[in-house]
């Protein structure tokens, strides 16, 4: 069974009550449960984790190789300022997928840079919670496609 990893950056696990305006009400606890119905309906195999911590977030990444087929990554605020992080998705040649709740190409500017953009397959960012399990459906197909 194909398995995949979802990491979650700082900041995620306060999701329900911070800026709901932005992030919505969603708990993290709830975007865990509706991945795991998910990937069963997928069939996969399915890791989540949350960290606010670089390095921790980094470790998570190198002992996903040879143990999952594809990360899903929502750096948080990482995103704008990690290279460390950028480095360690290369390092390990697993596909990555970008995702955000929120659009922040439509927020501030300092939320346009992104240094996980450049080593990922590609970018899902403001359809909310909804956007897990689109990036999960998203790398089910790439990693169908590849083999
Ligand atoms: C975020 C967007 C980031 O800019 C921000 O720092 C976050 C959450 C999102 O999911 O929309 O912490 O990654």
């Amino acid at each position: 069974m194909t398995a995949i990893l979802i990491l979650n950056g700082p900041n995620l696990n306060l999701l329900g009550t911070r800026q709901p305006e932005v992030y919505g009400h969603t708990t993290l606890a709830d975007i865990e449960a509706n991945c795991r119905i998910h990937a069963k309906a997928l069939k996969l195999d399915l890791g989540f984790v949350q960290s606010n911590h670089e390095g921790t977030l980094i470790d998570e990444i190198h002992a996903a190789k040879g143990v999952y087929g594809g990360l899903i990554l929502n750096a948080g605020a990482y995103t704008h300022t990690s290279i460390a992080l950028m480095d360690a998705i290369a390092s390990v040649e697993l596909p990555c997928i970008e995702l955000h709740l929120s659009n922040v190409h439509a927020r501030e500017e300092f939320r346009h840079k992104s240094y996980i953009a450049k080593v990922a397959l590609g970018i899902i960012c403001g359809f909310g919670a909804q956007g897990y399990p689109l990036a999960m459906s998203a790398m089910h197909q790439h990693l169908q496609a590849t083999g």
